[in-house]
């Protein structure tokens, strides 16, 4: 299950890669929180079946929370992967699906958590910034790791620049690393997220 805001390029590469089946994944539907997007139509392309829930035909965001979580829940998915999703799961969210939601950033963590990974990074000078896998806990960006990969920040970036070549490597990331993880389960131990089942 992917749950996306945006162009879904990271939704993307999951479906390319979902159609092998060494991948070991299928993506049981797509989420948004925003209606005609290119991420819904890409899924919509792949065949698979989505919704929409928009926090604005809510009362309050507790309320769009916990209709979330039982539409997810319909679709009894394994793993949920945030895909460029702009919106923080809440409690009732995580009450289900905490310890098996995954999100990425454009960012390395701890650093430049939010909205703006790319943008806040050029504008502190790093040179290096990157993307983050994480287990989505309830905190912003502040999850046990899955998996890191570094980028450099060259002379002439814009947000614009830098941010679709963290892109590029972030895709290979969440690829590589949801496949691992679908395929061999994991555990987290303190932080630190190990593949494999928890030990006895
Ligand atoms: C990705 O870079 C993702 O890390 C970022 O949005 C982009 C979505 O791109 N997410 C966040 O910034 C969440 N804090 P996409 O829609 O093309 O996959």
């Amino acid at each position: 299950m992917v749950l996306v805001s945006g162009s879904g390029t990271n939704l993307q590469a999951l479906i390319d890669a979902s159609t092998s089946p060494d991948y070991g994944v299928e993506i049981v539907a797509v989420g948004s929180d925003r209606p005609g997007i290119l991420a819904l139509e890409r899924a919509e392309k792949h065949g698979v079946e989505t919704f929409v829930l928009e926090t604005s035909s809510y009362a309050d965001r507790a309320s769009w929370d916990i209709d979330l979580a039982a539409k997810v829940e319909g679709f009894d998915p394994d793993l949920v992967v945030l895909a460029g999703f702009m919106k923080l799961a809440g409690p009732a969210f995580l009450a289900l699906f905490g310890g098996r939601t995954l999100n990425t950033h454009p960012a390395l963590s701890p650093s430049f958590p939010g909205m703006h990974g790319p943008r806040d990074a050029l504008a502190y000078g790093v040179k290096i910034t990157g993307a983050t896998l994480f287990v989505v806990d309830e905190g912003v960006d502040t999850g046990p790791i899955v998996a890191q990969v570094a980028v450099p920040v060259l002379d002439d970036d814009d947000e614009d620049t830098l941010h679709e070549r963290i892109k590029a490597s972030e895709r290979a990331m969440l690829v590589e690393w949801v496949g691992k993880l679908a395929r061999e389960n994991f555990h987290i131990d303190d932080r630190a997220v190990r593949l494999g089942g928890a030990p006895t």
